[in-house]
């Protein structure tokens, strides 16, 4: 069950990402970080191609990793990159999706972000189902904020369509 309060720090939202005025967005990246499509191809649009060039110097990231650039053009200051699991309908999954969002949120921490927003990691091109993935994103992501009470972090669910943000609405308030 998700108190009050931290219901009180989770937003869902349906828009672009690109175009929140939030402390950091992240990107559902791929392993090579060096841009792709979906939420990825439009962040690296909107950031510039100075995105690019910082990326390059990061050499990759793992599954479940998470690492940190500036935001550039970017309203926000900084743009963490993760890369969620291609899904394959084993337990490894959840697992690895769930390290995105811990990650995530530590990396925004040691940074002072305050308010971070995330697309729906890997329910795109990496085929992971929505309603499984949104459970797992709420659940962290609650369970973050319970073990971190004395931080101030303010989280939005940044849903590209509207089924997605139907899924993330009725999950983030049944809890
Ligand atoms: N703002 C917010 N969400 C967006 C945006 C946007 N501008 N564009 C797409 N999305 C949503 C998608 O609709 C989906 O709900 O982001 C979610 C994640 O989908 P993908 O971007 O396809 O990401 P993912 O499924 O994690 O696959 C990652 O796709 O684009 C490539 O380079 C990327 O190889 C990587 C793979």
């Amino acid at each position: 069950m998700i108190s009050e309060k931290i219901k009180n720090q989770i937003q869902v939202v349906q828009g672009d990402i690109t175009k929140l005025d939030c402390d950091g967005i992240v990107n559902a990246a791929n392993r090579s970080l060096l841009g792709g499509g979906g939420v990825d191809g439009a962040i690296h649009r909107a950031a510039g191609p100075e995105l690019l060039a910082e990326c390059r110097t990061l050499h990759g990231c793992r599954t479940g990793e998470a690492k940190i650039t500036k935001g550039y053009r970017l309203k926000a200051k900084y743009i963490i990159h993760t890369v969620g699991p291609i899904y394959s309908g084993t337990a490894e999954d959840a697992a690895q999706l769930a390290d995105c969002y811990l990650n995530s949120l530590n990396l925004a921490k040691e940074h002072d972000v305050h308010s971070i927003a995330f697309p729906a990691i890997s329910t795109g091109v990496y085929g992971y189902p929505l309603e499984d993935a949104t459970e797992i994103a709420v659940k962290t992501v609650a369970q973050w904020l319970e073990d971190h009470a004395d931080y101030a972090m303010q989280v939005i669910f940044c849903c590209f369509d509207a089924r997605t943000e139907r899924v993330y609405q009725a999950r983030a308030l049944q809890q």
